[in-house]
């Protein structure tokens, strides 16, 4: 498997990629791979020659100095799950912050047209100007035909489509689909810092997730919104940080409900001092 840890090294090896016209796939990570990760890179090897994983626990992107701190970096663990994919298939690019900041770590300021204002905008100061900056950088660097994205991240996946367009970014955009644990957990890097009686507690966060979509058939968003703030006070573990009923092309809090338009149930949750998001489709 090839492992890289800079730019010019990628560059030249994708240069020999294209000029031998194979297609390449892209899956942005910060390591600490799950099946969730494993589940993009699977969807992109299926669609091209090769895949291409970047490891890079982006500071720009935190907001939390001790998040960032304690972010969980396992490079050789991840480099043992991606060959147990594909040895022969998979570039790892695995950079230093000065290799992709050199000294000068800030982020560009974005315009997502309000998408960035919302929800995750909103409780994460400037991590979406982190993420642009991040994500605009590798694909500079990696130059892929396709990029895989989860939605387990769905505002991300949607700043990302923005940020494609109005860059003039040649690169398609794919989202893949939420993958969970048996219990209903989304899987996520931040999992294997959870105390156990949180993780045992954490699967109540799909299942609210589950039911509020099953009221919103016949209940108004601020109904269930209600009722989901409710369920959360109860909870002696679980607090929620947010729950939002959104339209999905605007990630705007949905006020009325129309037939025409598709909604997302959207949370975030602290277990403890771990900060946890999910959303689910709601028709
Ligand atoms: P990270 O949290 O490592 O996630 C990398 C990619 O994996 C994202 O597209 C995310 O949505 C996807 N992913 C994570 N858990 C998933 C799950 N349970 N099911 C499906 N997809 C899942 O997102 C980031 O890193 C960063 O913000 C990044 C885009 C790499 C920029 O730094």
């Amino acid at each position: 498997m090839k492992i890289f840890k800079n730019k010019k090294d990628v560059i030249t090896y994708v240069d020999d990629l294209k000029s031998k016209k194979k297609t390449l796939g892209f899956v942005p990570t910060m390591g600490a791979l799950h099946q969730g990760h494993a589940s993009l890179i699977i969807k992109g090897l299926s669609q091209n020659d090769y895949i291409a994983v970047s490891i890079f626990v982006n500071p720009t992107q935190f907001d939390n100095h001790e998040d960032l701190v304690n972010y969980p970096r396992t490079l050789d663990s991840d480099v043992e799950l991606l060959k147990t994919i594909s040895e022969e298939k998979i570039i790892v690019y695995a950079p230093s912050v000065e290799d992709i900041y050199g000294d000068n770590v800030v982020s560009k300021s974005f315009n997502y047209d309000g998408l960035e204002h919302e929800m995750e905008g909103r409780f994460r100061d400037g991590h979406f100007d982190g993420v642009g900056t991040i994500v605009k950088r590798l694909f500079e660097i990696v130059r892929p035909d396709k990029a895989y994205f989860g939605e387990k991240d769905f505002q991300q996946l949607m700043i990302i489509k923005k940020l494609v367009v109005k860059h003039n970014i040649p690169v398609k955009v794919i989202g893949c689909k939420i993958h969970r644990a048996k219990d209903g957990l989304a899987m996520s890097s931040r999992n294997t810092r959870l105390k156990p009686e949180y993780r045992d507690a954490a699967p109540f966060i799909f299942k609210t997730l589950r039911t509020a979509k099953e009221k919103f058939g016949t209940k108004s968003a601020n109904k269930v919104t209600e009722w989901v703030t409710i369920q959360f006070a109860k909870h002696d573990l679980l607090k929620l940080e947010y729950f939002i009923i959104a339209d999905v092309d605007t990630l705007k809090t949905v006020k009325r409900k129309s037939n025409q338009k598709s909604y997302r149930a959207f949370i975030a949750v602290y277990a403890d001092d771990i900060r946890l998001i999910d959303n689910i489709a709601l028709n």
